[in-house]
This record gives structure tokens, C-alpha cells and sequence, in this order.
């Protein structure tokens, strides 16, 4: 059984608060936050004040995941605002050892994300520092992409690089996540499942939560 954190990139921004409180209502365990630059990926979502409204909402943890350039910057702004897990991504943060160690001197869980076309092996003197490692299974940007097939193999990789190092990193995986593909995901060793469209276009999103958590 993995952790499910619903992507709010999905959620009706008119009404946050009602989709905010349907994820803590549901069997969800996390809750994903996207936040964009217009640099690193082409799209622009939210941030700091957005994730202080959700904050005040929320009952579960906010794993947010930095797809701006240059993320040291604003450590501490995301921990204020109040991110639980703060993941960077690998392209876009040249001192990445020095990021990781300063999101864990604020006291949250240290992530970082690979694009598809960035190797595990990048990760080999970095793994045992890292909370959670999120595989992009869809280039970052937009919400509602297809997944790209090759993430199960990256999953078995890098379970491999975590198992020989005696890491406690989670796997998570992010991108066109979907009732098909979860129990695959799963078998492959992801432990968090992030879903944006699959969850929020539902007919019912608490429900389909619920499919996802019994794979
Ligand atoms: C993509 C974001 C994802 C996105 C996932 O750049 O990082 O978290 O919200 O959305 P779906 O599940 O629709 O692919
Ligand atoms: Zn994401």
C-alpha cells in the first residue's frame, strides 16, 4: 500500500477550501503542491500565500515540490509557509548537496525530483542525504500529460541505489498516475503516489482516493 498525495494543481481554485477539506476527509495521506516559475517548466501555478491559505486548512502533511529555478533561495520561505516535505529538483539547483542540507536545518524532509531524462545514477553521492526522490513520470509543467512507460525501470534502479546504500529514501512518483498504472507502480517499489488529474476530474475524488490507497 502506498502514500496517496492528491495534486491541487487539479483542484478547483474557486473552491479550495471544499477541495481542501475533501482530501482531509479522504483516505489521502499527503497533499502535493506544485509550485511553478515560468523558468524552469513553462507554466506558472502558485506559491508562498497560496500554500499559507492551504496551510491553514489542511489537517495532513504538504509535501511541495519546487519546479522554480535556483530553489535555495526561498528555503525558508517554504517552511514558513509551512511545507512539511520540500523537494528541488536536481536540474535546477547547482549545490544540491548544500540545498538538502539546509531544508533539513529548517526541520523539514528533503526531496528531490528527476526529470525523465536525468539518470539515477546522478543521485549515488547524493542518496543518502534524500528524504524522498520524485520521478518525474511526465515532463513538469502541466497537469493531465500522459506517463512515460520507462518510470518502471527507473523505479527499480533506483530501489537498487537505495538497497546497496542502506538508504530510508522514499520513491515517489508524479505524472499521469492513474488506476492502470498505480498497482505497476507499486510493484516496481514506489512508495508515494502523486495524483492530479485522475483524482480531481473524477466523478468522485474521495472514492477514487480510496481505489488508489487498496492497490
Ligand atoms: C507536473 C506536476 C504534477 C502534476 C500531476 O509538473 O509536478 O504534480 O500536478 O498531475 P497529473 O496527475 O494530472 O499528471
Ligand atoms: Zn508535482
Amino acid at each position: 500500500m502506498a502514500l496517496i498525495a492528491p495534486s491541487l494543481l487539479a483542484a478547483d481554485f474557486l473552491n479550495l477550501e471544499r477541495d481542501c477539506q475533501m482530501v482531509n476527509e479522504s483516505e489521502a495521506d499527503w497533499f502535493h503542491l506544485d509550485v511553478m516559475d515560468g523558468l524552469f517548466v513553462p507554466n506558472i501555478s502558485f506559491g508562498l500565500p497560496v500554500i499559507e491559505a492551504i496551510k491553514r486548512c489542511a489537517t495532513k502533511t504538504l509535501d511541495v515540490h519546487l519546479m522554480i529555478e535556483k530553489p535555495e533561495r526561498y528555503i525558508k520561505d517554504f517552511k514558513a509557509a509551512g511545507a512539511d516535505v520540500l523537494t528541488v529538483h536536481y536540474e535546477a539547483s547547482t549545490h544540491l548537496h548544500r540545498s538538502l542540507q539546509a531544508i533539513k536545518a529548517e526541520g523539514m524532509q528533503a526531496g528531490v525530483a528527476l526529470n525523465p531524462h536525468s539518470s539515477i545514477e546522478l543521485l549515488k553521492d547524493t542518496i543518502q542525504d534524500i528524504d524522498l526522490v520524485c520521478l518525474m513520470s511526465v515532463n513538469p509543467g502541466f497537469g493531465g500529460q500522459s506517463f512515460i512507460e520507462r518510470t518502471y525501470d527507473k523505479i527499480r534502479s533506483l530501489k537498487a541505489l537505495i538497497s546497496e546504500t542502506g538508504s530510508a529514501t522514499l520513491i515517489e512518483i508524479d505524472g499521469g498516475v492513474n488506476s492502470t498504472n498505480a498497482p505497476k507502480l507499486i510493484e516496481a517499489g514506489a512508495d508515494v503516489l502523486v495524483a492530479g488529474s485522475f483524482v480531481f476530474r473524477s466523478e468522485n475524488p474521495a472514492n477514487t482516493i480510496r481505489d488508489l490507497k487498496k492497490f
